[in-house]
Parts: structure tokens; C-alpha cells; sequence
């Protein structure tokens, strides 16, 4: 399981546009209203801090890694938003919520790190109320061809090299780029959505389908 340089690694993979894509989130929860907002996989709390500046939303983050929160909880105290938001150790499978609880959930690169994708989903949607949206921002695999061998070759020549300059951890790399290629995206993934009871779902992807935004409700 990685852990320790998760950030460095969204750096990596989404060539760092992975703070306008958690800015887009923003912009969609923004809309909702929500008032509770849980961000599942919070890490250090990225999400769920943007989430915080929403008026009268109470935001919880959970994460399995109590190291990636106590990063999460300083930024938190740096940004003075204890109040609005809190951080809880927990595993996004076994979420510890009562049903139809949250009218907002996000998870932003975190389900694909899910041991088993369809319960963690599931979870989601049982502490999702009726007409409460999740949002999911993910790697994914460009869908036109083309752009597919360019991205294959490109993040096979850069991410390597990328990991060879600046990281310890090589092996954090190779799981990343496999657990990229081969974790459902795009139409796959909205099914899965949909096998476990999402509706509407919408699919936007970002930087030519590199990464994709999921929106979908719980009905
Ligand atoms: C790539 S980081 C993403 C962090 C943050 N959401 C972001 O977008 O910057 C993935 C996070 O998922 C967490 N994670 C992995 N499996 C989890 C699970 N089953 N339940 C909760 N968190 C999990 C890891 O500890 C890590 O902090």
C-alpha cells in the first residue's frame, strides 16, 4: 500500500494539475449546498479543506493512515478551519456512519487504492442520502486510441524518470503506473457506479482522459 509520498505521486501522475481538477470538485459541491461533506481517502486533507470554505458545511475526512491526517490536521490548524473541518482514522469499506447520512461524498484518487472497488462504493452510497451526490476524481486511460499510445509512452519514458530523480521508493512508481492502466475508467467505471445504485452519472474527463471527474446521485 503506498502511503508516505501519495502527494508526490499525484504531482506526478496528473503533471500537477491535480489542484485545478480538486478546484473543479470544489466548483460542482459548491453548487449542491451541501451541509455534511464527508471526503473519503481524504489523505492530508486537500479536498476536504476546499470543501470547508462551503457556507454551513461540516466536513469530515477519513483516511486509513493516521500519517496522512496528522499532515491533514496541520493544515487544518494553519487554515483555522477546525471548525468546519475534522479529520477521522477510518477505512472507506467499513465506514463507521449511519446510513443516509452525508449529502456530499468525495473521493479524490482514493478509489483506486479500495481492496474490494464495489464495497467501498457501496459504503458510499449507503451513508449517501437519497438525492446526495458523490464525487469521484480518478487516473483513468484516454479512450481515443492515439492519444492512448502517446499517454502509454509518455508516462512510461516520464514517470520512470520522474521516480529515478526524485523518489526512494521505485516500486510506489510501478504500482502506480499498473494500478493506472488496469483500473476500470471511463464507461467501466460509470458501471460500476450504476451496479451499485448510482444514477446520473456523469463522466468528465481531464487532460485528455488522463484523469476523469465522476459525478453521479443517489436517487
Ligand atoms: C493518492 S492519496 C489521495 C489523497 C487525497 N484524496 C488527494 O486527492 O490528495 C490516496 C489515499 O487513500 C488512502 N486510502 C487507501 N485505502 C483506503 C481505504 N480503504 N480507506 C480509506 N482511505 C484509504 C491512503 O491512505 C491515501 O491517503
Amino acid at each position: 500500500m503506498i502511503k508516505f509520498e501519495d502527494d508526490f505521486l499525484n504531482w506526478i501522475i496528473t503533471f500537477n494539475n491535480h489542484k485545478r481538477w480538486k478546484n473543479n470538485i470544489l466548483s460542482i459541491a459548491k453548487k449542491l449546498n451541501p451541509t455534511k461533506a464527508l471526503d473519503i481517502a481524504t489523505g492530508t486533507a486537500d479536498i476536504a479543506i476546499k470543501l470547508g470554505s462551503i457556507p454551513n458545511c461540516q466536513v469530515v475526512g477519513v483516511d486509513i493512515s493516521e500519517q496522512m491526517l496528522n499532515i491533514g490536521r496541520k493544515k487544518i490548524k494553519k487554515k483555522n478551519l477546525q471548525k468546519s473541518v475534522s479529520l477521522q482514522n477510518g477505512d472507506a469499506e467499513n465506514l463507521n456512519y449511519n446510513d443516509n447520512f452525508f449529502d456530499l461524498i468525495t473521493i479524490g484518487f482514493g478509489v483506486r487504492n479500495f481492496q474490494d472497488l464495489e464495497k467501498g462504493l457501496g459504503e458510499s452510497f449507503r451513508v449517501l442520502k437519497p438525492n446526495g451526490a458523490l464525487i469521484v476524481l480518478e487516473t483513468s486511460v484516454p479512450e481515443n486510441k492515439i492519444i492512448r499510445l502517446l499517454y502509454s509512452f509518455f508516462t512510461r519514458t516520464y514517470i520512470p524518470l520522474m521516480a529515478s530523480i526524485f523518489s526512494k521508493d521505485k516500486y510506489a512508481y510501478n504500482y502506480l503506473l499498473n494500478s493506472a492502466e488496469l483500473f476500470p475508467s471511463g464507461k467501466k467505471f460509470s458501471n460500476i457506479l450504476k451496479s451499485v445504485g448510482f444514477a446520473d452519472v456523469l463522466i468528465k474527463p481531464k487532460l485528455f482522459g488522463s484523469s476523469t471527474i465522476y459525478v453521479c446521485k443517489k436517487k
